[in-house]
């Protein structure tokens, strides 16, 4: 009972230094000017992570490629619930039905303080790519933050058996599209103070650090996506601009489906007795990314499902 008392004493007692202009005394309080007298601050609405990443990223023009299915929609969704007061969304993918669906969801899900623009675009299409940037509204224009999302896999070949379409689309996409995609945002970027700024936040995979028996030519095609993003770091380094990486493991999107030509019952088979990551994991790491301070870069992520332990080491319940 008694300590029931001094612990309803100590509330009242705090309660009574969080009203506003009251102060904690130290020594005399009679004292006038008394330098051991703290002023405590009424009290204000607490900032937290999530109402400061919000602020940060207000007003900004975020482009996400690949963002009809998979890790790419997720994003898109995820940067609108995150910041959904003032933001512009450029979502690019080939299917545009895909991306029109997408852009009404979040407008039904956040209003209309979130304006989105579906682009068709193929990555892997120099053409498209140099004409994505003059024909965006100009609105759009200032592009603040870049996801390099759009990828792919094609089979599990091994030489000599890949197919050199499969090659080339791999190629293309995932390392030809990737940078042609950051050389057509990053002059918007350079024309900014402090030698520019802005985002690329380059999606590469736990393929491009360890390379696994057939996936040659995916986890090449993501050793060389690091390779480019460190160097383009180094590159920009007396700029404000940040250049991020973040490498998945195991996620469940189309990814699979896609690698096996459509077979839905070889891509389920990879994620049997697994738990894997959604594709809204990897967006809250992405958007966690864009909404730091300025000065803060994550450059480098590797995010496993709890399963996971590198690219062939999973556990599986059955
Ligand atoms: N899932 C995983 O386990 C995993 C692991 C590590 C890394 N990743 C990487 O994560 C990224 C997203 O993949 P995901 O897992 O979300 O797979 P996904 O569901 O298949 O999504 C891939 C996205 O890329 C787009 N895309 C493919 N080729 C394109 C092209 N030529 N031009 C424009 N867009 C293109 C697709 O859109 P359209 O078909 O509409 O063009 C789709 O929106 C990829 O870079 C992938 O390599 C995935």
């Amino acid at each position: 009972m008694n300590s029931v008392r001094t612990w309803t004493r100590s509330i009242g007692f705090l309660r009574s230094l969080s009203s506003p202009g009251s102060t904690i005394l130290f020594s005399s309080a009679k004292q006038p000017n008394n330098p051991f007298t703290l002023p405590v601050h009424p009290a204000s609405p607490r900032r937290t992570m999530t109402s400061a990443m919000a602020k940060r990223l207000e007003g900004k023009t975020i482009v996400v490629t690949g963002a009809s299915s998979g890790i790419g929609k997720s994003t898109a969704k995820e940067f609108a619930r995150t910041s959904p007061k003032n933001l512009k969304l450029i979502l690019t993918a080939r299917r545009i039905d895909a991306l029109k669906q997408i852009a009404a969801e979040i407008k039904e899900e956040v209003g209309d303080g979130v304006k989105v623009l579906p682009v068709k675009l193929d990555v892997s299409n120099p053409a498209d790519v140099n004409g994505f940037v003059p024909s965006l509204p100009e609105e759009f224009k200032e592009i603040d933050v870049l996801v390099n999302n759009a990828g792919l896999v094609k089979g599990v070949a091994q030489a000599p058996g890949i197919e050199p379409e499969d090659i080339n689309v791999m190629f293309n996409t995932n390392v030809t599209g990737l940078i042609n995609m950051t050389q057509a945002i990053l002059p918007i970027f350079k024309k900014r103070d402090e030698g520019g700024r802005g985002d690329i936040i380059n999606i590469g995979s736990i393929a491009g650090r360890e390379p696994y028996s057939g996936g040659s030519i995916y986890c090449a095609t993501k050793a060389a996506v690091r390779s480019f993003t460190d160097a383009l770091r180094k590159e920009l380094i007396a700029s404000r601009i940040r250049i991020i990486e973040i490498d998945p493991g195991q996620v469940e999107t189309e990814f699979s489906v896609v690698r096996f030509y459509g077979d839905k019952s070889k891509a389920d088979a990879v994620y049997k007795g697994c738990e894997p990551l959604t594709g809204d994991d990897i967006a809250e790491v992405i958007v966690f990314a864009a909404g730091r301070r300025e000065n803060v870069v994550i450059a480098d992520t590797l995010v496993f499902p709890s399963h996971q332990a590198s690219a062939g080491v999973m556990h599986r319940k059955s």
